[in-house]
């Protein structure tokens, strides 16, 4: 059914957007990065308002009252999380756009609600009787009362029995646990065929997940702050926070049933069908697969562009997970054996193109990345029957699969407990689910153990309007303290205060936060650690002053300071050097300041040579001896910074202003870190470690000043104590080798000497073998030169005797060694295996064992009891044969 002969294209509803807003006086905010890189509590973006939390909650000020944004959101973990519905319905997603509207401390509910009206009804041209809006009926709980006012203003545009009231679960907005939130309107539209209509009202129809009675608007009416101890508080300020869902929006605008039938899904569907030679309606089942993977996809191309690729901890893992999920899709459903899913990358960026520039840009390396995980994890699916058989068959009990082994599958190895079920199946086998339930959840709580910190509320001392850092002037400031809070993790109870001015540089931009102090009266204590959250500089200390009024000094611990400026510094230098003895393709990937040494990630294919680092070393130490001054501007325009060639301009989050550091011409970045005042008290630079760290992305470890002057000390030392050794030859490089050469012959001769010897303790105990009734039995100690020769020996009577039982020992350097030895015959006759003879003797020895059921090993600090070791072994195989 269409309700529109005019299918608007989702560019121009992107525009028209935000070109009614701009038009109401709006400021249009380019997209944040998804990935949070300064929100702890929160991975990524899950919604339009996220990056104005702070503003929200009245801890920075409100510069641009008015603000129209496209945000893309990610909702895969925590509070809003829709994984689970992706690809299965047809309106759910893991990325998606949201189109956002905001008032910051400037016009409330009448003109938010005047305006999405106007904007839906008369640009988008939305047919008004299709549309119903809910309202928040009140809470009892929270002691809140029905939104009377919202109800108001809503009938001057549509009728009352179209102002639904829904309790707080669906009408009353929060962004997590804790935080801003408030009452909320959401605006839903039916767009079912007229005798669907006729059949049942929409009215019984809003909320219940019907697909095509759907929310496309919600309009929120911030006013609380939910605090930690689940009280509500009012908020400095009101706001309006509106997030409408660009992809759903489309499916009405386009007159389709489903988010995956519009502009935005088809070109990538169309793109899966070809691939996979099939098509998208074929079956229910492959036109799931083929959603997921397309809305997949968008979710882990963004992310990448954004800097965080698939990896083994926090986003990085959810991104993993992602992707396989699609890839899982794709190998069961659609019988795709190879990688596939990073040729959907262009499709893509074509739709994107000028949008989101990030993604154009990192193109070839969002495909390489995909690519490389798909690969790696086919790999995992096509040799899962191989480790399912190798991990279950020791643990299978009556063809059913241990569920810790099916755990292990699916936690260390990536593998999923469907496709587990699945394979076990064809091989006629099952699946504790049960035993994998439980172990899934132990697993759950231990993180949670973990990672649960728990925080008070805060404590107001003053009401300082916003406190602030002036590190970059001083390193010591009387101030006083403003608010504080206690926080209990796993290293106990400590306290957290904001002071009203700070020079405690938090953690941030990859540079580690100042050490220090602050002095209370005659306290000294120690800054555990400092931190921004949501526009406020935390610091962590294990006690609180005595007198929490008085005023304190702040100190920095300086030399930590200079050392960490020096590093900082010297990263800017050496990613300029890396972009000009590189390329210009030589993007940050990541970066760690810390007094002792930097780390740089960027993109770059290949492993850099030794003649590039040098010259990037000789490039950089050149410009710390220039002495060039540092340039600091603060509150720079964006634009005007862009026009500066500053580097840092994409996949960051910045204000409208910013701050840039400048070293001539040389290097210009968007920076907030501490730097030098000029190149010169480097003093020098030196690369320690070039490596890989990821596909595509390389990793440069680097130290300065006295860290790199102590370690070149060291290095020339260490080669002075050499060439003594080696009574100081003319080429040292050249006797190095020559001795590494010797080694190598000597060790040779040594090993067949070694294996004569062997041989001859081989023969010897031949003689000593005993047999009955074709059970061979060896039990002895012998002397052999290294403990690879007990296993070589005991292994050669396991091809010799289909019944035999070997114990040999050894001492070796004051220690003891036992190799068990015992046929699968005698296994089955005994009821007991290798490992259990190893068990029962090893602790003889004061020593533990491992191994596997025919041969196994134990080593201990008792030499001296190898002798009654032996002499329970014969025992208990006598006991065994009687
Ligand atoms: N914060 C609200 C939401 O995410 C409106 O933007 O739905």
């Amino acid at each position: 059914m269409t309700i529109f002969v005019y299918e608007m294209k989702s560019r121009l509803i992107r525009e028209k957007f935000i070109q009614f807003f701009t038009e109401r006086g709006h400021y249009h905010q380019p997209a944040v990065p998804i990935v949070n890189k300064d929100d702890p509590s929160l991975l990524f973006v899950n919604a339009g308002m996220n990056p104005f939390k702070d503003i929200i909650l009245g801890n920075q000020p409100i510069v641009t009252p008015r603000v129209a944004t496209v945000q893309p959101c990610l909702r895969v973990s925590g509070k809003h999380n829709d994984l689970e519905e992706v690809g299965v319905d047809t309106y759910h997603h893991t990325l998606f756009e949201m189109l956002g509207n905001w008032s910051f401390g400037n016009y409330f509910k009448q003109e938010a609600i005047k305006w999405s009206w106007e904007l839906l009804t008369e640009v988008y041209k939305l047919p008004k009787d299709r549309i119903y809006v809910t309202i928040f009926a009140g809470d009892s709980q929270d002691n809140l009362q029905m939104d009377r006012e919202a109800a108001q203003i809503w009938a001057q545009y549509l009728p009352e029995e179209r102002i639904l009231p829904f309790p707080k679960k669906d009408n009353f907005w929060e962004m997590g646990a804790h935080g801003p939130c408030g009452p909320c309107a959401e605006i839903h539209i039916d767009i079912r065929s007229e005798a669907e209509r006729k059949a049942v009202p929409a009215a019984d129809l809003v909320n219940k997940d019907h697909p095509h009675v759907i929310e496309i608007w919600n309009l929120v009416f911030m006013q609380y702050n939910r605090q930690a101890s689940g009280k509500l508080v009012d908020l400095p300020n009101k706001h309006i926070d509106t997030g409408m869902g660009f992809e759903r929006l489309a499916m009405v605008l386009q007159g389709k049933q489903s988010n995956y039938d519009t502009d935005i899904f088809t070109p990538l569907i169309a793109k899966i069908a070809q691939i996979v030679g099939k098509q998208y309606n074929q079956s229910e089942t492959t036109a799931v697969a083929m959603r997921v993977i397309a809305d997949h996809l968008r979710a882990v191309a963004f992310s990448i562009a954004d800097g965080q690729a698939p990896s083994n901890t926090k986003a990085g893992y959810v991104m993993r997970r992602i992707l396989r999920r699609a890839i899982r899709y794709g190998y069961s459903h659609l019988g795709m054996h190879r990688p596939f899913i990073y040729q959907l990358v262009s499709v893509l960026v074509e739709q994107v193109e000028g949008v989101y520039p990030n993604l154009t840009m990192q193109q070839a390396y969002i495909e390489q990345v995909i690519q490389v995980e798909e690969a790696a994890f086919l790999n995992t699916l096509a040799t899962g029957l191989q480790l399912l058989n190798q991990l279950g068959q020791s643990k299978l009990n009556q063809g059913v699969i241990d569920g810790r082994v099916a755990f292990e599958l699916y936690d260390t190895h990536g593998f999923p407990l469907d496709l587990t079920l699945l394979i076990a199946k064809e091989q006629g086998l099952s699946v504790d689910e049960a035993g994998f339930q439980q172990a899934l959840q132990e697993q759950k709580l231990r993180s949670q153990k973990d990672a649960s910190t728990a925080y008070s509320d805060w404590h107001m001392l003053s009401t300082e309007p916003q406190p602030h850092f002036v590190g970059y002037d001083q390193c010591r400031t009387k101030t006083t303290i403003v608010q504080w809070r206690t926080v209990t993790d796993k290293h106990g109870l400590n306290y957290q205060l904001v002071l009203a001015k700070t020079p405690f540089y938090p953690e941030g931009g990859g540079q580690v936060a100042d050490a220090g102090s602050i002095v209370a009266g005659g306290e000294t204590i120690a800054v555990l650690d400092v931190q921004k959250e949501h526009g406020l500089i935390i610091h962590t200390v294990h006690q609180l002053p005595a007198d929490l009024a008085q005023p304190v000094e702040a100190c920095v611990d300086v030399t930590k300071r200079t050392l960490a400026a020096n590093n900082h510094t010297a990263t800017h230098l050496l990613q300029a050097t890396l972009k000009q003895v590189l390329g210009p393709h030589v993007i940050q990937k990541g970066s760690l300041v810390t007094p002792a040494l930097l780390r740089f990630d960027f993109a770059h294919p290949t492993k850099l040579s030794a003649e590039q680092i040098q010259s990037v070393e000789s490039i950089v130490n050149e410009t710390i001896r220039a002495n060039i001054a540092c340039l600091e501007q603060h509150n720079v325009p964006l634009e005007a910074a862009k026009a500066m060639g500053a580097e840092g301009l994409f996949g960051e989050k910045y204000g409208a202003t910013v701050r840039v550091v400048g070293f001539d011409q040389f290097s210009i970045e968007l920076c907030g870190g501490t730097h030098v005042p000029f190149t010169g008290q480097i003093g020098l630079f030196k690369i320690v470690s070039e490596t890989s760290i990821g596909t595509g992305i390389r990793r440069i470890e680097a130290i300065t000043a006295t860290v790199a002057e102590s370690f070149v000390t060291t290095q020339s030392s260490d080669m002075a104590a050499i060439a003594t050794l080696l009574a100081k030859p003319k080429n040292l490089v050249k006797a190095v080798e020559t001795l590494v050469n010797e080694k190598k012959q000597l060790q040779k001769q040594l090993a067949i000497y070694q294996e004569k010897e062997i041989q001859q303790v081989a023969t010897q105990l031949q003689c000593k073998l005993e047999e009955v009734d074709g059970v061979y039995c060896l039990i002895q100690a012998v002397q052999v030169p290294h403990v690879d020769a007990l296993r070589q020996m005991a292994l050669q009577y396991k091809l010799k005797y289909e019944q035999v039982f070997v114990v040999l020992a050894t001492q070796l350097d004051n220690k003891a060694h036992i190799a068990v030895l015992l046929s699968d015959v005698l296994q089955k006759r005994f009821g007991k295996n290798a490992y259990d003879f190893i068990k029962w003797i090893a602790p003889y020895i004061d020593g533990n064992g491992g191994g596997q059921p025919f041969f196994a090993t134990a080593r201990g600090d008792k030499p001296e009891g190898i002798p009654v070791a032996l002499q329970k072994a014969s025992a208990l195989f006598s006991k065994l044969m009687a």
